[in-house]
């Protein structure tokens, strides 16, 4: 089997770590995020990756704490490039024979200005990381006029960057007699005093005269961080340590990834079933497409209707599922039941719980009765396929081991797994974040609509409605909700959105409808931001959007009199109520 490259995270607990991994992939190299413990023994154990260069991430902690985590130093001296950001710099400039002091009075957070070092420059190997790269004339101009003067004298000023010597015209620097200067983001508090052996600065700023380091073998440290948007020219310091220090070809690309993602399925579930439930999302929806372009009619698409979907849910599924991509699909009715068992039930918890293991007695006597019907020469083995994505291994796996044990959260999957049947597991997205699972849709000619949907949790509405649910209070939530996302699309911005929907809230409040004064509920609209769904801002929606909104709901749902937006970010709140 062909290796892929990589680059491999060392995750030492920034919460820009993540980003690291997604901003590398952007570049079409796969990236993946490991435990900052784990030694260059154990990442080698990883036959299938060919490991062209590792990351240190940015971390809060100190090098000088008592348990400041360090990272092993074998990687430091395997000859693979290692760029260290922020932490990971300090780190490797120590474990290097470096000197790293704490900077208490010139920490640095938010917004900088990172000059270049012209003669830096010179060394066309150690300056690798900075090669090619410009600001803008506007970028340039700004930063040329300083508020202060005084800000950052008597440290080494920057003299201007000149093409060294056999330099292609691509790689030098068109402002040839302004520094370089940058606009990065910084966070730390400790900086490098000493370089260890070898090394040569790159860059300082007014308050730190070690900004980026490097040495000609590859090994960089940046004290910013080149992963977030505020880092305007951070793509390409990434590209530059990628493609002109790694050596990496930028071969993952959409169909790369269906291509291989195929051919592992087949080669895992050879002549087996497999089962897929659907959930009504695009991860579940983009798994199921995987597996039959791997093994066709092997596969069965399991829609369980809970009771709990949202309006017309059960028609899209059919719809896209059995008319428009000819998938196999078994329908079962299950309303009665999980409302018999939700019955009076007010816990969330409780409530995941009851779905949770409803759901995996349905998949149980479903796959009896007709779909896990052994094929000869199967041994009985068969599959569920799981649309679980990176971000989901990461968090279920996150500082254990290096080894990515499957262990899936109850919270982001329907229902768990029912270990007395003989179901094995296959999940072709595991290696993959949401967005590229929405390309990967569309390269499959999954319906744009479908697509772009936004996510909508197991539980569906029950956990939408807080307190008990029962069939009426579940037809306000679906024609009040039903609304709300009709408005959203009708103003276009439904795919600026992370989520929208509206939840049903357990009050009662005194209106007047006409002459009439009424008693009825209240519904809350919730949309909001976001890019991974682990924080999350609430939308600002236009006033006449909310308007409208509010209208409709009052007007055309029976029972309710009120309608209120909510205004809470996560943190601290959550995006769903329960
Ligand atoms: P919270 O409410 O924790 O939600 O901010 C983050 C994301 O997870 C979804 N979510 C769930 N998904 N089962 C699921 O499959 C659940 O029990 C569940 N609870 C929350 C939520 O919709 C959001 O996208």
């Amino acid at each position: 089997m062909e290796r892929r490259e990589a680059i491999l995270v060392l995750d030492f607990g920034s919460q820009y770590s993540r980003l690291i991994t997604r901003r590398v992939r952007e570049c079409q190299v796969y990236s993946e995020l490991v435990p900052a413990t784990t030694t260059l023994a154990q990442l080698q154990q990883n036959t299938h990756l060919d490991i062209k260069g590792i990351i240190l991430s940015g971390g809060p902690a100190s090098v000088y704490d008592a348990d400041a985590p360090t990272c092993d130093p074998a990687i430091l001296h395997s000859g693979i490039p290692v760029l260290g950001i922020c932490y990971g710099m300090q780190l490797l400039a120590q474990q290097l024979g470096g000197r790293v002091v704490h900077t208490s009075e010139q920490r640095e957070y938010g917004p900088a200005t990172i000059e270049v070092l012209a003669e830096a420059a010179q060394d066309a190997q150690t300056f690798r990381i900075f090669a090619g790269i410009t600001a803008s004339p506007e970028q340039t101009i700004e930063l040329d006029q300083p508020q202060n003067e005084d800000v950052g004298a008597g440290l080494p000023r920057p003299s201007p960057i000149y093409r060294p010597e056999g330099w292609g015209e691509a790689d030098s620097p068109p402002n040839v007699d302004a520094p370089l200067r940058l606009p990065v983001w910084m966070s730390h508090g400790d900086s490098v005093a000493q370089l260890p052996p070898g090394f040569k600065v790159l860059a300082c700023t007014e308050n730190n005269p070690v900004a980026a380091i490097a040495n000609p073998q590859g090994i960089v440290g940046l004290q910013f961080h080149p992963e977030v948007t505020h880092t305007p020219q951070g793509k390409e310091i990434i590209r530059n340590f990628l493609f002109r220090i790694c050596g990496c070809t930028p071969a993952w690309t959409t169909g790369s990834v269906i291509e291989e993602a195929i051919e592992q399925i087949r080669q895992r579930v050879g002549q087996a079933r497999v089962i897929c439930g659907l959930s009504g999302g695009v991860d579940s929806a983009v798994a199921a497409l995987l597996v039959h372009r791997a093994v066709g009619d092997q596969l069965t698409c399991v829609l369980v209707d809970t009771g709990c979907l949202r309006a017309g849910e059960r028609e899209q599924v059919v719809e896209t599922f059995s008319t428009h991509l000819h998938i196999p699909l078994v329908v079962i009715d299950a309303r009665q039941r999980f409302l018999t068992r939700l019955a009076g039930i007010i816990d969330p918890e409780q409530k995941r719980k009851i779905i949770g293991e409803e759901f995996i007695r349905i998949f149980e006597e479903t796959a009896e009765q007709n779909v896990l019907v052994p094929l000869a020469g199967t041994r009985g083995i068969a599959f569920l396929a799981q649309g679980t994505l990176y971000p989901d291994v990461i968090e279920s796996t996150s500082h254990d081991t290096a080894a990515t044990a499957t262990r899936i959260k109850t919270h982001h999957n329907v229902g768990g797994l029912p270990e007395e049947m003989n179901l094995h597991l296959v999940e072709p997205l595991r290696m993959l974040f949401k967005d590229e699972v929405r390309e990967i849709g569309l390269a499959l000619d999954l319906p744009e609509e479908w697509v772009w949907r936004h996510p909508f949790p197991g539980p569906g509405l029950a956990i939408r409605i807080i307190g008990a649910v029962d069939e009426q209070r579940l037809a306000i939530l679906r024609a009040a909700d039903a609304i709300v996302i009709d408005e959203i699309r009708r103003a276009g911005i439904y795919r600026e959105l992370g989520q929208a929907f509206a939840v049903l809230t357990p009050l009662q409040s005194v209106g007047v409808m006409g002459d009439e004064r009424t008693y009825a509920n209240v519904v809350a609209v919730r949309a909001v931001t976001t890019g991974d769904f682990m924080t999350a801002d609430w939308a600002r929606l236009p006033a006449d959007l909310l308007a409208r909104i509010s209208h409709r709901i009052v007007n055309e749902v029976p029972g309710v009199n009120r309608v209120v937006y909510d205004i809470t970010s996560k943190p601290p709140a959550t995006i769903e109520w329960e």
